[in-house]
């Protein structure tokens, strides 16, 4: 859109699971829906910012509007966020694997005698804590999520420090609560000054109270 309190922003937001290649048939990957992030996408485009959406793959068709980048790996994320710098706010909801197979197989991995394959694995580099990092295209506000199973906001506040981002989702994914995969959540935003609850929302909803708080936030003073 082109009016609303985000105009003339602009938003990047990752979203969905990456794929990590053990060789050209097969991958590891993180459960994600990217119904977050996709809602997220949408409910910033909604407030008028031009929204960068960095998707792994997902069955979550793009929001019109949306510039979609799609991308199937950690290391494709990361270098698709870095060429779509500058952007005011990033908001990071992908669920993106930790560690990639270090060296994939150019070719497929035959079953046999020599019994399973062991797969030597190299860390990902983390997304949200690089565009956290300071220096000249950090973006504004950056905004992570995390998944905590008990002291959910203890937890979340550390994890906002350590990442270096501004402002943290945090979600109870404890046993019961039905958060993955499912179409609504209760969240908590902790920022540098507050920690706040939001009631039971849904997974859209969330997206539309998350980007009123970054209008919000921009349009303070
Ligand atoms: O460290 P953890 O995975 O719990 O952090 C979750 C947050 O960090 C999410 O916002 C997720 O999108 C982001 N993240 C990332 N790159 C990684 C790992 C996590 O952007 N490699």
């Amino acid at each position: 859109g082109t009016q609303g309190p985000l105009k003339g922003r602009h938003a990047l937001v990752t979203s969905g699971p990456t794929h990590e290649p053990i060789d050209p048939v097969r991958y590891i990957a993180n459960r994600s829906s990217g119904k977050q992030g996709h809602a997220i996408a949408a409910a910033l485009l909604q407030a008028g910012a031009r929204v960068t959406l960095v998707s792994g793959p997902t069955h979550e068709p793009a929001p019109a509007g949306v510039t979609l980048v799609p991308i199937e790996t950690a290391a494709e994320m990361m270098a698709a966020c870095q060429a779509a710098l500058p952007a005011d706010v990033a908001v990071c909801a992908a669920a993106v694997a930790d560690w990639r197979v270090a060296t994939p197989s150019g070719q497929k991995i035959k079953k046999g005698a020599g019994g399973p394959p062991a797969l030597a694995l190299a860390e990902n580099p983390d997304i949200l804590a690089t565009l956290s990092a300071v220096g000249p295209n950090r973006p504004a506000l950056v905004v992570g999520f995390a998944a905590e199973t008990e002291d959910v906001v203890a937890h979340a506040q550390a994890k906002r420090a350590r990442k270096g981002c501004d402002w943290i989702l945090a979600n109870d994914v404890s046993p019961g609560t039905q958060a993955f995969g499912g179409d609504s959540n209760i969240l908590h935003l902790i920022t540098a000054e507050a920690a706040s609850t939001w009631p039971r929302l849904s997974k859209p909803d969330i997206g539309t109270r998350l980007a009123g708080a970054i209008a919000a936030h921009f349009n303070k003073d």
